[in-house]
């Protein structure tokens, strides 16, 4: 088996610190583990509020990224499933198909990886980074560290694709994209003739707009405090675009948005969705649900201690609450598929690419990210 590689990597030393672009050394696969030349990497707000320092599970220093494509380099002692040179999505979602949530056959949340992910480290609980510079361990983030040339990890956590589609686009599918089509077509399952509004028009509540359509909802509400979302919503599919904040407030108090939601829509909406990681739009999303079946999905994280709160007799009446992690796509038994529907021209992945750099300028990308005209940005890794 080859020995260390030495590539470039963004390095989170402290948490509100830049990324320093500097060498690492990347140790070689162990067995169960995989390396990955990292081709592309998209920016997410998973990245960003990690290195805010709010991430309770934010261990620093550390090369984070966790939407990447790449190609295998080498593999560990015991992996079948991948061969070096084969085209690869990183997962930070793993599936084992082995431990018990796998098995359930009710959730893509599996846990095999799942405790030494949390912590920074591979499964047998060390770590494969060390900074060239000062010879420090780094930790590793979501079972991905795309943010590095090469990075290792574990054979649950990537999943081989056709090579044809190209990995500056099929990154996307390693969170944003499939998270918000995930949700909305495995998760709440939108059906043919549904009322669907979606808070929050990023890359992860476009891919629920696109998803609800292809599930043939009838009318899909985007609601955005930014007003130049309209225009994305509507090519992605919406039929309508609120800007919450246009709605004045209820003389006799009350929430403006449910009310207008329910007016819209002869008593409430079968499916809501938050995309925004904000508690205060998740219970308006709630309550704007119809009476005895509406569902509402969240799909945003909130920031470290937030917590949710309406009155139970919205559920008592059978409006439902619940959660999205990666759309509940198990990516090694379901990513293919995706990518070859890209390849077919039947699943949109290009249109939210409005930003690229290279892995220099990988600062600058994340600052992009707060400007609301970046839907993602892609990072070169070459
Ligand atoms: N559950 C998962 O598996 C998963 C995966 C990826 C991302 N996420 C989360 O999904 C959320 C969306 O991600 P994104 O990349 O699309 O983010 P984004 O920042 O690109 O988009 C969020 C949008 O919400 C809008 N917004 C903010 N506050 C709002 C409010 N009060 N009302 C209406 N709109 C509001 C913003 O203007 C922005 O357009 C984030 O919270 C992210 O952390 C969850
Ligand atoms: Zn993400
Ligand atoms: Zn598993």
């Amino acid at each position: 088996m080859s020995g260390d590689i030495v590539c470039k990597a963004a390095i989170a030393w402290a948490p509100n610190e830049p990324l320093k672009i500097e060498d690492v050394r990347v140790a070689p696969p162990r067995a169960g583990e995989v390396r990955v030349r990292v081709a592309f990497t998209g920016l997410c707000h998973t990245d960003v509020y990690t290195l805010s320092g709010s991430d309770p599970e934010g261990m620093f220093p550390a090369i984070l990224g966790h939407e990447g494509a790449g190609v295998v380099e080498s593999v560990g002692e015991g992996v079948t499933d991948v061969s070096p040179g084969q085209n690869v999505i990183l997962l930070y979602t793993a599936e084992c198909r082995k431990c018990k949530f796998c098995l359930s056959g009710k959730t893509n949340l599996c846990q095999a990886v799942r405790a030494t992910q949390g912590r920074g480290v591979m499964p047998d609980g060390t770590r494969r980074f060390t900074s060239v510079r000062t010879g420090e361990e780094l930790y590793h983030f979501m079972g991905t560290s795309t943010f590095s040339q090469y990075t290792v990890v574990s054979q649950y956590s990537l999943v081989a694709v056709d090579p044809k589609a190209p990995m500056d686009r099929t990154c996307l599918l390693g969170c944003g994209v499939t998270t918000g089509y995930g949700a909305a077509v495995y998760t709440a399952q939108v059906e043919h003739g549904a009322t669907v509004a979606v808070w929050g028009v990023g890359a992860v509540g476009l891919a629920v707009i696109y998803g609800a359509k292809e599930r043939g909802a009838s009318r899909i509400i985007a609601l955005d405090t930014n007003p130049g979302k309209r225009k994305w919503a509507e090519e992605f599919g919406a039929t309508d675009f609120i800007n919450p904040r246009d709605i004045p407030a209820l003389e006799g108090g009350g929430d403006p948005v449910v009310a207008k939601l329910v007016e819209l829509t002869d008593g409430g909406l079968d499916y809501t969705f938050d995309c925004t990681g904000n508690v205060k739009v998740m219970r308006t999303a709630l309550e704007a649900c119809h009476k005895g079946w509406g569902v509402s999905t969240i799909i945003g994280v909130a920031a470290a201690g937030e917590e949710i709160a309406t009155r139970p007799f919205q559920l008592v009446t059978g409006r439902r609450w619940q959660g999205s992690a990666f759309g509940g796509v198990k990516g090694r038994t379901q990513l293919p598929g995706i990518v070859e529907r890209y390849l077919g021209g039947s699943f949109k992945i290009d249109e939210y690419v409005t930003h690229r750099a290279t892995l220099d300028q990988v600062n600058d990308g994340l600052e992009w990210m707060h400007s609301g005209e970046c839907i993602r940005c892609v990072i070169d890794m070459s």
